[in-house]
């Protein structure tokens, strides 16, 4: 079993094809931006930290194999490039957040009179490097946040977490965000049981969640998404703990489709609902949750099952990817690298920390 979404090593790119998941782990290479783009947007790859990780490591492939000798003309190629990776999953926002820090970047990089075609390329090379050891580490403090934050809470020494959707290895560059807080407290030996959904309608936690919990052979029980509300009623569940694809000003939060329900029947239950992701999945561009672009997804995904037809020929579909979770439901906190913040105040926190 192998739990790398990415392999890579300067001038080559691989990805686990997360589509032949479970069954077969095979990874393919990735030549460059637009083979990456095609791939994201099929969810060979998926996950929004995984996303952007993937689309700038494969800038940094093409990168490798170009010899421009005109600064200008590098810096153009780059942002063409990015500008293109943005498009490929919309609702994810981390790959627009890394388009943006890399774009700044080469903006001063070409401003600086002793600045080369060369020492540009290789700059931008390292930068993007340096994001897979950053997520890592920055996953592991999420991990170690969430799991303190949910034992200080917690009536048993031993806690019960429900979570929707894959968001470990996986979808990150390792570790992962709300999967991370599980692995921080299953290494604690705090954790009892996961309880994790299947993720209709692309069965990201039936594939991928639950690969990444038997690899690590930290129990667990599947779930249906249609039998969270009864789980919450009868499984002793301590908290829920989820991802984020998008998180705004005022700290609602676009994830996968599902989340949202999730977060009204804890509510119901009196179950304390986490967000747990990076500050790179934070946007203060945005104000409310009703201004993030919500991604459609073909028919077929919901039409079909593995290749077979299994909805009448004709039948009216509706397959948005995410929904938004409203900052109130966010009952127990947003987990990010800097610690868990009342949603109300992540704009502040974010402020702070940045400037
Ligand atoms: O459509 P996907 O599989 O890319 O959706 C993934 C999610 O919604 C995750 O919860 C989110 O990206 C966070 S992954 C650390």
């Amino acid at each position: 079993m192998s739990l790398e979404a990415v392999r890579y090593r300067r001038g080559r790119l691989l990805i686990l094809n997360q589509l032949l998941l479970p069954g077969q782990a095979e990874y393919e290479e990735v030549g460059g931006v637009r083979a990456a783009w095609q791939l994201i947007r099929d969810m060979k790859v998926r996950g929004a930290p995984a996303i952007a990780i993937v689309g700038c490591l494969s800038l940094a492939v093409e990168l490798h194999q170009r010899e421009e000798s005109v600064k200008e003309d590098l810096a153009t190629f780059v942002r063409e490039s990015l500008d293109y990776l943005v498009t490929s999953r919309p609702t994810a926002v981390n790959m627009a957040r890394a388009a943006q820090d890399l774009s700044d970047f080469v903006v001063s990089e070409v401003q600086r009179p002793d600045s080369t075609a060369e020492s540009l390329k290789e700059k931008l090379i390292s930068r993007i490097e340096g994001l897979l050891e950053k997520d890592i580490r920055t996953n592991k403090i999420i991990g170690s946040h969430g799991a303190e934050h949910i034992l200080s809470r917690a009536k048993t020494d031993k806690v019960i977490i429900l979570t929707h959707c894959n968001t470990g290895s996986l979808a990150t560059a390792g570790y992962g965000t709300a999967l991370g807080v599980i692995r921080s407290l299953w290494s604690m030996g705090r954790l009892e049981h996961v309880y994790c959904t299947e993720t209709r309608p692309y069965n990201q936690g039936a594939r991928l969640t639950t690969y990444e919990l038997m690899h690590d052979k930290i129990p667990a029980t599947l779930i249906a998404d249609s039998m969270v509300a009864m789980a919450l009623k009868e499984k002793r569940i301590s908290a829920v703990v989820v991802g984020a694809d998008h998180i705004v000003a005022n700290g609602d939060t676009a994830n996968k489709i599902g989340t949202y329900q999730i977060a009204i029947a804890a509510l119901h239950h009196g179950v304390p609902f986490y967000v747990a992701a990076p500050s790179t999945s934070c946007d203060l561009a945005l104000e409310s949750g009703e201004q993030i672009v919500i991604e459609e997804r073909p028919v077929g995904e919901l039409t079909d099952f593995n290749g077979v037809h299994v909805a009448a020929p004709g039948i009216g579909v509706w397959n948005p990817a995410f929904d938004i979770t409203p900052h109130d439901l966010i009952t127990a906190g947003i987990i990010t690298e800097f610690g868990v913040h009342d949603p109300r105040e992540l704009r502040k926190v974010l402020i702070d920390k940045i400037s």
